[in-house]
């Protein structure tokens, strides 16, 4: 699937995600900008915040309760916000476009 991410400065970049694999190793994997992902995927630093587009809420889903609580340390959230370690990978989810944070924690 190819996902798209869009930095602070608008600037959009899109790879390709292999499925199963999370949102987050995508953009590690391609050296993506303003995504650090300290803890590396286990849902315990929210260091890897982004932004769903408004089109992808409904496919992606909301978070679940633990990514819900590990989601008040990260900075600015709002109502698309997700941790991106927690976004499965999936074929429907070819397109997927979100946004990165001014700064992650
Ligand atoms: Fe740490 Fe997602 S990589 S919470």
């Amino acid at each position: 699937a190819n996902i798209t991410f869009i930095d602070q400065s608008g600037e959009a970049r899109t790879v390709e995600a292999a499925a199963g694999s999370s949102v987050m190793e995508a953009a590690i994997r391609n050296d993506i900008p303003g995504i650090d992902a300290d803890c590396g995927g286990a849902c315990s630093c929210a260091t890897c915040h982004v932004y769903v587009a408004e089109d992808w809420l409904e496919k992606v889903g909301p978070p679940q309760p633990m990514e819900e609580d590990m989601l008040d340390f990260a900075f600015d959230v709002r109502a698309n916000s997700r941790l991106s370690c927690q976004i499965r990978v999936t074929p429907e989810l070819d397109g997927l476009t979100v946004t990165t944070p001014e700064r992650q924690g």
